[in-house]
């Protein structure tokens, strides 16, 4: 017997359209009376934001907010965040948004009083155990995108500033004491960030699934997230308030980062670094990259891409597997290059170094050398 593995399930999870109006419920439910809601610049002003607040208000939370978080945020939004935490005399963080609110509320809520720095406690092997578990705040998270995925996972993406580079923090406590999934709050998105998000829950479940690490409740999770985003992703950029097609694409970007425990691979590892360095849309740059990771991966991932193609009723197997991701990237008005969103030729060595450290790598079902990621970033422009 050699299957062995470490598996954790996620957390309490409020799912339905108008379940936001739990909110304040549920925080004094986990004991806080004084939470910092943390959002993005772009949500601040949007009457959901306030309509979560006044709703705080109402019950006795008070209406703290913190929104200076940048779309790629980075230690200094955090510092800026744990100096709003401490001034207010917070207990806890409603992290609220997208992908940079989630990620940036959990940062504030896991070092708003740690001597370490948060640079160590990278997900490299153990070093969560630096940091001083008892002093991590609850966290509350409401998303309102449908694609990180954040508001199940147990990690953070936080951008170095001084070297652009993103680093995955990971710590089990950052994984949120509750989370409310209400399919109304994603209803305002633009489009672009609804084609962008959904393609990122996509990527989550096809990296996953590709992985190579033995978890198969991961890799059953990841196939059923892959038909729910095939079959509404185009339902929702074509009609934003269709309401069950955006609770499924809330399930489906839960799903993707509850499977890729499992392992995330080369469209991660590329999607980093161009982020890093030219700011753009992590799903809409997962998107670009996709059908070129899929030709790389061929050789390892074709059988049990096949039996994905079966399952979800894609004739042509792998082929049309492919095909199926080339024609939802058209209709999502994806760009079809990394060069189409600015990626310059000049900089693929120093992306190339950049993708070889990323930790998505290791997840890669062909192992990523120096010679052939630089060639498939040149594929990718
Ligand atoms: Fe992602």
């Amino acid at each position: 017997m050699t299957i062995q593995a470490n598996w954790s399930y996620p957390t309490a999870i409020k799912f339905g359209a108008g379940r936001i109006a739990e909110l304040a419920e549920q925080c004094k439910a986990i004991g806080l009376k004084r939470p910092l809601l943390v959002t993005d610049k772009a949500l601040a002003s949007l009457p959901i934001t306030a309509a979560a607040l006044d709703q705080l208000e109402t019950a006795g939370l008070g209406r703290a907010c913190f929104s200076e978080v940048d779309p790629n945020p980075n230690e200094k939004n955090m510092e800026a965040g744990i100096a709003a935490y401490k001034a207010g005399g917070h207990d806890g963080v409603i992290c609220f948004g997208g992908g940079s609110a989630l990620d940036l509320g959990k940062m504030i809520a896991l070092m708003h009083d740690q001597t370490v720095s948060v640079w160590d406690l990278e997900d490299i092997g153990d070093w969560y155990t630096r940091a001083d578990a008892t002093k991590i705040a609850p966290i509350v998270a409401v998303p309102t995108t449908a694609g990180t995925g954040s508001e199940v996972g147990r990690a953070g993406v936080l951008t170095n500033s001084v070297t652009h580079k993103k680093k995955i923090i990971f710590h089990p406590k950052l994984l949120p004491a509750v989370t409310i999934c209400d399919p109304e709050l994603t209803v305002g998105m633009p489009k672009f960030i609804t084609a962008g998000t959904g393609m990122d829950a996509l990527a989550h479940c096809l990296e996953a699934y590709c992985s190579p690490f033995y978890h198969p409740m991961s890799q059953g999770i990841a196939l059923e997230g892959m038909r729910l985003v095939f079959e509404n992703l185009p339902k929702v950029y074509a009609n934003p308030t269709d309401l069950e097609a955006r609770a499924h694409m809330m399930s489906a970007a839960a799903m993707g980062a509850v499977a890729f425990q499992k392992g995330l691979g080369a469209i991660h590892s590329l999607s980093h670094p161009v982020g890093a360095v030219y700011n753009t849309h992590h799903g809409t740059t997962n998107a670009v990259v996709m059908p070129m990771v899929l030709d790389f991966n061929r050789t390892a991932i074709e059988d049990r891409i096949e039996r994905a193609a079966a399952y979800l009723g894609i004739p042509g197997g792998f082929d049309g597997f492919r095909q199926k991701i080339m024609e939802l990237r058209a209709e999502l008005a994806i760009p079809e290059t990394l060069s189409a969103m600015g990626v310059e030729a000049a900089r693929l060595d120093e992306l190339t170094e950049m993708a070889l450290e990323d930790p998505s790598c290791g997840g890669n079902p062909v192992e990523m050398t120096r010679e052939n990621t630089r060639a498939l970033f040149a594929a990718c422009l």
